[in-house]
């Protein structure tokens, strides 16, 4: 069978995001509508990110942060659970030579002594071996929580004895998982739901949200291109007021 040809998308005469962060949502959802169990869905949706991670490449982004295991997901269904930390293991052992090659520099957010310990190993060589890439950055949030990662960075602070005076918001967001690395400019929530979710909650401060009706496993690269003509359909004010903007105050 041919290969479906890849439709012409052409992002020149928009600005790209520098840094998009997905919550990858609605995979249980993908399965009960074709009558598979969750973790079916947990693996469609893993299959789902090598298409993401080459449209950002394709599209030039920098950063791509993607939300894979909240702090919140230990209360699920422990096969479920374990489901979730093997298919993180499969990717890790499948992908990553294909990644690297590619350039990609593999990061991670989050809590990794609370995981198996195999599953640390594969995390520690992922990050070794790709640290020098410069194609695009890759966050993987996965035993993650903003405020766990808020109280992370707390403590840090404290036992390195900084003085409340010289605490300033660059310097907190440098104790963050994402130090040195830019906010994110657009977060894109999957399967229609306005939530956070305990996602990025310090360094989306001034993202833009941007709700895709799909489901995590069917949202492809024309869905991504499609976020990111809304992303430049946004006015972000920062606070501020938009030039041309009514400036009689009386
Ligand atoms: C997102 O899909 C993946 C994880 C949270 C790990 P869900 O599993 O939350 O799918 P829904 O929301 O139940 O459809
Ligand atoms: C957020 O999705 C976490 C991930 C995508 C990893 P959830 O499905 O866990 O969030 P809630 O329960 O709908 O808020
Ligand atoms: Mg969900």
């Amino acid at each position: 069978m041919a290969r479906k040809q890849k439709k012409p998308l052409d992002l020149s005469a928009y600005a790209v995001p520098r840094h998009v962060a997905i919550i990858m949502d609605g995979n249980g959802r993908w399965a009960r509508k074709r009558k598979l169990p969750r973790i079916a869905g947990h693996r469609a949706g893993a299959e789902n990110l090598r298409r993401i991670i080459n449209a950002c490449v394709e599209f030039d982004i920098q950063v791509l942060t993607i939300y894979a295991f909240s702090t919140e997901n230990w209360g699920r269904p422990e096969r479920e659970v374990q489901g979730l930390m093997n298919i993180f293991a499969r990717v890790l052992d499948q992908e990553l030579d294909d990644l690297h090659a590619q350039g990609i520099c593999i990061h991670h957010l989050g809590d990794m002594s609370g995981v198996s310990q195999n599953l640390q190993e594969k995390v520690m060589h992922a990050l070794e071996l790709t640290k020098d890439n410069q194609t695009l950055t890759l966050n993987i949030a996965f035993n993650y929580g903003g405020r766990a990662e808020i109280l992370h960075a707390a403590r840090a602070i404290l036992s390195d004895g900084v003085s409340p005076d010289d605490l300033t918001e660059e310097l907190f967001s440098s104790y963050l998982f994402t130090g040195g690395l830019p906010d994110p400019d657009l977060v894109i929530r999957t399967s229609g739901e306005l939530r956070v979710s305990n996602f990025l909650i310090w360094q989306a401060a001034y993202a833009e949200y941007y709700p895709a009706p799909a489901y995590w496993p069917d949202f492809g690269r024309e869905e991504l291109f499609e976020a990111i003509v809304a992303f430049n359909k946004r006015d972000r004010r920062y606070g501020l007021v938009t030039e041309g903007a009514d400036t009689n105050t009386s």
